[in-house]
């Protein structure tokens, strides 16, 4: 306990102030009392940084139709079983209303990767219109993958601020084995370089508990999202989908879903504890894996959640994963919901609040520039 606990202590004085070796030992918690210490931490260092409050982003899922065919995703271009559903500016004009109504203060706009001048245009529009609405302009996040530098230049000067690109895994042979041909790491890896320079507060993020990822590949996702200076990490748990050769076949069993919960939310707090001051999301894949599994997400250091604005209707037809939760409620019902849930754990909503990334000011102003 006394090592862990020097860890803690390094960790707690000062921002990235840890070894590989110790964010492995974080990441690699399992016995209770270790467990607590480090989510006590972390809790602690989220309090300081972001207060007792929870930002929401109202999460518009666009569309399910993708090029990408990664292993593991349900929306994979090779899944026959998926109705491929894309959302009409209206409706997602409309999404976006009912996220300014229930004050959420945060858009995210996410779809499947597409690179065409038409989606472009499209989500061009969407940014305009977005911005337009009553009670903006919004914070707006756009998670819609990979895309040449002039696009992504093109929606920031349309109304984004934010770009989510999860690298997936900082592991490239892991990469490799979970990627067909045509998917490289190092254009992901370049992509977020891009983002950065077009002056987005930018996002990424890993999947945890993949089949043959270890600690250490762990605490090396932690490294790189130091080495990257991220605003923001998005990450969660792997949740196999029967549609996909990464999930067909795998056993779900009560004990699986403990260990993907736990080390889901080790990283949680083991990012937390190395960076201090970048927005870290509890994901709705914690969720699937126990009722409480975001506000737990909270309770290891998290600060962000981001409930589904979508019409309920095309809910079922975004599933990354199975089991994901909130299908049949709608975006008033989850509101309520959230609210209740993070009062439970003596936490408020950040109503209204863009919640925008301490770390992005934080790094703007160490370099000069405006933010
Ligand atoms: N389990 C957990 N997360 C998944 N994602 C895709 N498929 C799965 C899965 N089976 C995540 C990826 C992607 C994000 C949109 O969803 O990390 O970047
Ligand atoms: Fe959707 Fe609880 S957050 S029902």
């Amino acid at each position: 306990m006394s090592a862990l606990g020097d860890i803690i202590e390094a960790a707690l004085a000062k921002p990235r102030n840890l070894s590989a070796r110790q964010i492995e030992t974080l990441v690699a918690v399992e016995y209770p009392a270790e467990i607590r210490a480090v989510r006590e931490a972390a809790y602690a260092l989220k309090v300081r940084h972001c207060g007792k409050t929870v930002s929401m982003r109202g999460l518009v899922e666009q569309g399910n139709v993708c090029a990408k065919d990664c292993l593991y995703c349900g929306i994979r271009k090779s899944n026959a079983a998926v109705r491929r559903y894309s959302l009409p500016y209206e409706e997602v004009l409309r999404a976006a209303e009912e996220a300014a109504r229930l004050d959420y203060g945060s858009i995210v706009l996410q779809s499947g990767e597409i690179e065409s001048e038409e989606h472009t245009r499209f989500v061009e529009k969407c940014l305009r219109g977005m911005q337009a609405l009553p009670g903006g302009p919004f914070g707006i996040t756009l998670s819609l993958g990979e895309q040449e530098d002039g696009v992504y230049r093109r929606w920031k000067a349309a109304g984004a601020s934010r770009y989510l690109l999860r690298i997936e895994t900082s592991n490239r042979e892991l990469y490799a084995a979970m990627h067909p041909e045509g998917h490289s790491w190092e254009r992901r890896r370049r992509c977020l370089d891009v983002l950065r320079a077009c002056g987005y507060q930018t996002g990424t993020g890993v999947m945890s508990g993949l089949p043959g990822q270890t600690a250490r590949d762990l605490a090396a996702d932690v490294e790189f999202f130091a080495e990257c200076d991220a605003d923001m990490i998005g990450m969660g748990p792997f949740i196999p989908h029967g549609e996909t050769p990464m999930g067909a076949g795998a056993a779900v069993t009560p004990e699986f879903k403990a260990r993907q919960l736990r080390t889901g939310l080790n990283m949680i707090s083991a990012t937390r504890l190395f960076l201090h001051d970048v927005n870290i999301a509890a994901t709705t894949a914690l969720q699937t894996l126990a009722p409480d599994g975001r506000e737990q997400g909270v309770l290891a250091g998290a600060n962000v959640m981001m409930p589904n604005v979508t019409d309920v209707k095309w809910r079922k037809d975004y599933a990354l994963y199975e089991g994901k939760p909130c299908t049949d409620e709608n975006a008033a019902m989850c509101r309520g919901c959230l609210e209740r849930r993070l009062a439970a754990i003596g936490e408020t909503v950040n109503y209204g609040k863009r919640g925008d990334s301490a770390h992005f000011f934080a790094r703007c102003a160490a370099a000069g520039t405006r933010a």
